[in-house]
């Protein structure tokens, strides 16, 4: 790459294989700065991405996910457009899911998921995922090699989904097969041909949890459903049923692309550098840090966006009310005045856990825990399952021909496939 001063970020084919080297440019212009594409202010820097994420007073999440895809569907006046933000509110895609949502409203539906990711179901849910990895390892194991996206990662990420949400059993293939294809509902949004974000990407999904939690209303039974089904806002209202459903539903869209991105990455680990399968086996106490510097390293949400709702400063810039914000994780993440030698994977570094991969502020993660554990347990069983993970040279090229594919998004941080090569142990 030569001329980055000229890259469009948004729809650059090789940005979007390899960003690394053009945000570490734009950070060395300025940790804040105003790329002039689409007249999006880009934070690369660590402790400024922190602070933004951390402030809802003047920043509003309504264009998290798009961010200028579509454009404001109003022209910003003044220094504080609040008003104009709620006047619009219904305009702004993916309006009715909690991620692009401000206070109270955001308040309000993340207390509804809570009722659902309780610690008992969170430790219920991490025994399936032992189960799970067993089944699906079962599945490929002899043949010795896999193409770990679709034959694991994908399948793995979304029965997790519907196991935490009380899916039955009878119809957990149908959500498997419908989807961890590549045309899972969502797979548009971030899509590099700037096609606004579906007004509904998870129709299908809010079909079926709308049939569920209309018959748990009628006849609740002893399962997570009826739970959600009958769960009633802090205040004591009634949410209806779509209000119930979203909160479930986006779990799917929230939790499947970017498990399946933090799992292949921290196996492309394993296999690019074998000496971590002998360390890690020495000390499997080193397995959540491989999973945090996995997240650190490659975050599986490069970019979130935020809107400047009141004019504030960030770093010193000046941020008018009306500019979109492009909070870049993926290169905070890699600061140098945070992370040392930040474009190394270092299982020895002090702080990886201190990456922001999850967000922070009000709309942090809300799936961290289960996302961690999906690391940590996959990690562990194929560990204890095989050896010599490697890079299968025949579909990734050897030596200096060694090559990747990224999903082309500027939204998402992942391979499009992983074709590895391993010995099973004691089969
Ligand atoms: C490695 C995997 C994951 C990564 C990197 C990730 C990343 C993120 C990030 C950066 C945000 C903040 C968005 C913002 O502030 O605009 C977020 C929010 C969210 N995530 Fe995750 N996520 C992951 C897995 C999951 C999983 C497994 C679930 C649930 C099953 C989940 C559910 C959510 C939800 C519900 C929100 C919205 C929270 C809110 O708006 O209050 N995520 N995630």
């Amino acid at each position: 790459m030569t001329d980055l001063a000229s890259v469009d970020y948004f729809s650059d084919p090789d940005v979007a294989q390899d960003p690394y080297e053009y945000l570490a440019y734009l950070r060395a212009r300025n940790p804040v700065f105003r790329e002039p594409h689409h007249d999006v202010v880009a934070v690369t820097g660590y402790q400024e991405a922190n602070e933004i994420f951390r402030d809802a007073e003047h920043f509003s999440a309504a264009i998290s996910i798009g961010g200028p895809f579509p454009p404001l569907p109003f022209r910003p006046a003044g220094d504080d457009i609040t008003a104009q933000i709620e006047e619009h509110r219904h305009l702004f895609p993916i309006n009715e899911h909690m991620v692009t949502m401000d206070p109270p409203d955001h308040t309000r539906t993340r207390a509804l998921l809570a009722k659902l990711l309780t610690p008992k179901r969170l430790k219920e849910n991490e025994e399936y995922m032992w189960r799970q990895a067993d089944r699906q390892l079962d599945e490929f194991l002899a043949a010795g090699r896999c193409e770990f996206l679709d034959e694991y990662a994908k399948p793995y990420a979304t029965l997790v989904i519907a196991d935490l949400l009380g899916v039955p059993d009878g119809d957990r293939d149908e959500f498997r097969s419908a989807l961890s294809g590549h045309e899972e509902p969502g797979s548009r949004v971030g899509a590099l041909d700037h096609e606004p974000v579906g007004l509904n990407p998870l129709e299908w999904l809010e079909g079926r949890f709308g049939a569920y939690i209309t018959d748990r209303q009628r006849q609740p039974r002893e399962d997570i459903l009826s739970v959600l089904a009958t769960a009633t806002y802090p205040d004591g209202a009634k949410p209806t049923v779509a209000e119930l459903v979203r909160p479930a539903t986006f779990l799917f869209a929230a939790g499947q692309e970017t498990v399946t991105k933090l799992l292949s990455a921290a196996v492309k680990v394993l296999g690019e550098q074998p000496e971590y399968q002998r360390v890690l086996r020495e000390d499997r106490g080193l397995v959540g840090q491989f999973v945090e510097e996995s997240l650190r390293f490659e975050s599986p949400t490069k970019v979130d966006f935020r809107l400047a709702k009141r004019s504030t400063q960030v770093g010193g810039v000046d941020i008018p009310a009306g500019t979109v914000v492009m909070l870049c994780i993926g290169a905070a993440n890699r600061d140098p005045r945070k992370f040392e030698n930040p474009d190394e994977f270092r299982l020895d570094r002090r702080n990886s856990r201190e990456h922001i991969a999850f967000g922070r502020g009000i709309h942090t993660c809300a799936g961290a825990p289960l996302a961690r554990a999906e690391g940590q347990v996959t990690l562990n069983r194929l560990l204890d399952r095989v050896r010599d993970i490697a890079i299968d040279d025949g579909a990734h090229g050897a030596g200096p021909d060694r090559g990747y594919r990224y999903e082309p998004t500027f939204l998402l941080r992942g391979l499009r496939d992983l074709h590895i090569t391993f010995a099973p142990l004691g089969a």
